[in-house]
């Protein structure tokens, strides 16, 4: 059995996952709507992959004994007005992702909880991922995405990205 504050974090943390699907969600029709296909795929698969924390937590908390309580998921309210603002919002919901997965490792440390801690390894390496994939998008935005060339490359780059499984599994 968990530790009733760890998996109350951790059923949070489902939701906020889920909002994360639901943040991607946006950006991805927000790009859409502008004729960035690219832009819209690869945030409709960054989506999915939020989908796929969510399942992850939940079922840890499943097979712990814990049974996850569903909440509302919260309207994306971020105001979504340039491509390159956009960017920067994913790169600071990502940093605010990571501490509140800092936070659930340091509640799990404080009870001896290594099994959540193990669960958890995956994700704080995750998250160092997303951060710097964010931060990359945002530069080269920055460095390409002001002339029509530019912007239609790397909205070609980011066409290409597919789909992969979580490598986590439970
Ligand atoms: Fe599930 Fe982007 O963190």
């Amino acid at each position: 059995m968990l530790d009733q504050k760890v998996a109350k974090l951790i059923n949070e943390q489902i939701n906020k996952e889920l909002y994360s699907a639901y943040l991607y969600l946006d950006f991805s029709i927000y790009y859409e709507d502008l004729g960035l296909d690219g832009f819209a795929n690869w945030y409709n698969i960054q989506a999915q992959e939020e989908r796929d924390h969510a399942m992850l937590m939940l079922q840890y908390l499943q097979n712990n004994g814990v049974k996850p309580v569903l909440d509302t998921v919260a309207k994306p309210d971020k105001e979504l007005k340039d491509k390159l603002e956009v960017l920067k919002l994913a790169l600071e919901h990502e940093q605010y992702v990571t501490s509140l997965i800092n936070d659930i490792y340091e509640a799990a440390l404080a009870v001896k909880d290594y099994r959540t801690m193990q669960f958890l390894d995956w994700f704080v390496k995750e998250q160092g991922e997303e951060e710097k994939t964010a931060e990359d998008l945002v530069k080269k935005m920055e460095l390409f995405g002001g002339d029509a060339k530019g912007l239609y490359m790397l909205n070609s780059e980011m066409a290409a990205r597919t789909y992969s499984a979580p490598s986590l599994t439970l």
